[in-house]
C-alpha cells in the first residue's frame, strides 16, 4: 500500500475523530511532509478531509468519491461498466475514451473523471466540469454496431438520454425531460448533456466504435455567467448525498438492455413521452441562422419532424443543428 492509501485507511478507521499528522507519520514510518502530500492528494480526488491546527485531520461523512469499487457492486450488467477507469482529472473523458477505443476490444468500458479541464459539448462548445461536483463519464460501445447504419447515430444518443432520465428518476425521484436531442432538463433547466462521437469505417460504412459522453451537474453550484440562467444541478431537487456512484450504476444498468436491443427501437415511445419539444414551437439554430418552426413529430430514427412558417415539413438529423424552445 502507498502512503496515500495507508493514510486513507487510517482516517477511515478513525472516522469522526481527528488524528494528527505527526501520529499518522509515526504510524506509517514516513515524514510529516509525506503525510501532508498524501492528504492534499486525497482532497484533490474529492475526499473531504477537515484539517484543524493542533488537532489534525478528520475524514468527513459526506464524501462522494467515485471508484470502480463504489460502482461495480451496484451493477446488474454483463458488459457495461465491467471495466472502469477513474481519474482525478482529465482534459476530456471522451477524448481519452476515443484513444482507448482504438486499442481495446472490450465493449462497455467506462472512463470517469472527477474533473475535466477541457470538457467538450456539442457543436464545439465546452462543458463546465468542475472538481468533485459532477458526473463526467464516457462509455465505449463496440458490439451491436454492425446493426446500425451511420445515419442512425441519433438513436444511440436518444437511447442514452432515455437511460439517463430513468436513472435520475430512480435515484432522486424527479422526472426529467429530454430536449432534442441530447440535453436532459429538470424544471426548465439543463442538468445533463450527452455527446456521442464515433469512428466510421469507410470500407464497411459501419461504426468502428462509438463513445458516448455523459455530463451531469450533480452538486454543481456557481455556474459561469453564460450558462447560469439555463443550468441546474440535481442537488437543487434532492437532499441526499453521495449520489454519483448510484447514478452512474443506474445509467449503465438501464442503458445496457436498451443498447442490446437497439434495433427494436422500443425506447422511442418513452423518448417521445419525455420530449420537451414535441408539439411545441421552437427556434432552429443552424450556423448563424435562426428559423421558427413547430415540432410535429419524432420519427423512427429519433429525427425531429418540424413544420416551418411556409407550411413545409422538414426532418432534422442532429448534425449541425440545435434547437431552443420559443419563449
Ligand atoms: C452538450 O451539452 O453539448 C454535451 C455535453 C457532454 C459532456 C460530457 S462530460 C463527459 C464527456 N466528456 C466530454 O468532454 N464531454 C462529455
Amino acid at each position: 500500500m502507498t502512503a496515500k492509501e495507508q493514510t486513507l485507511k487510517l482516517l477511515q478507521e478513525n472516522k469522526d475523530k481527528y488524528i494528527s499528522g505527526n501520529i499518522i507519520a509515526l504510524r506509517l514510518g514516513v515524514t510529516r511532509a509525506c503525510i501532508w502530500k498524501a492528504i492534499k492528494s486525497l482532497q484533490n480526488e474529492g475526499y473531504i478531509i477537515d484539517a484543524v491546527t493542533n488537532k489534525g485531520y478528520s475524514l468527513q461523512d459526506d464524501n462522494d468519491i467515485i471508484t470502480s469499487q463504489s460502482i461495480i457492486p451496484l451493477l446488474r450488467t454483463h458488459d457495461l461498466g465491467r471495466n472502469i477507469e477513474v481519474f482525478a482529472e482529465l482534459d476530456s473523458t471522451n477524448a481519452y475514451a476515443k484513444i482507448k477505443a482504438v486499442t481495446i476490444d472490450s465493449h462497455g468500458s467506462v472512463i470517469i473523471a472527477n474533473e475535466q479541464t477541457n470538457g467538450k459539448g456539442r457543436l464545439g462548445r465546452s462543458f463546465y466540469s468542475p472538481k468533485n461536483t459532477g458526473i463526467y463519464m464516457s462509455v465505449i460501445l463496440k458490439d451491436k454496431l454492425s446493426t446500425l447504419r451511420v445515419e442512425q447515430s441519433l438513436l444511440i444518443t436518444s437511447a442514452v438520454a432515455v437511460a439517463v432520465t430513468r436513472a435520475i428518476q430512480k435515484v432522486i425521484g424527479v422526472k426529467p425531460q429530454i430536449k432534442w436531442v441530447n440535453d436532459i432538463y429538470i424544471e426548465g433547466k439543463k442538468v445533463c448533456g450527452i455527446l456521442t462521437e464515433a469512428s466510421i469505417n469507410f470500407e464497411t460504412g459501419k461504426f468502428d466504435y462509438i463513445v458516448v459522453g455523459i455530463g451531469i451537474n450533480v452538486a454543481t453550484q456557481d455556474f459561469p455567467q453564460n450558462i447560469c440562467e439555463r443550468a441546474t444541478s440535481l442537488s437543487q431537487f434532492v437532499d441526499k448525498k453521495n449520489l454519483r456512484s448510484k447514478i452512474i450504476a443506474a445509467i449503465l444498468n438501464f442503458l445496457e438492455p436498451i443498447i442490446d436491443n437497439i434495433e427494436n427501437k422500443d425506447f422511442i415511445d418513452e423518448y417521445k413521452k419525455k420530449s420537451l419539444v414535441l408539439n411545441r414551437d421552437i427556434v432552429i439554430i443552424k450556423g448563424g441562422t435562426k428559423t421558427l418552426a413547430h415540432v410535429e413529430g419524432i420519427d423512427d430514427n429519433c429525427c425531429l419532424i418540424v413544420k416551418t412558417a411556409d407550411q413545409k415539413l422538414h426532418t432534422l438529423n442532429s448534425g449541425e443543428v440545435s434547437v431552443r424552445l420559443k419563449d
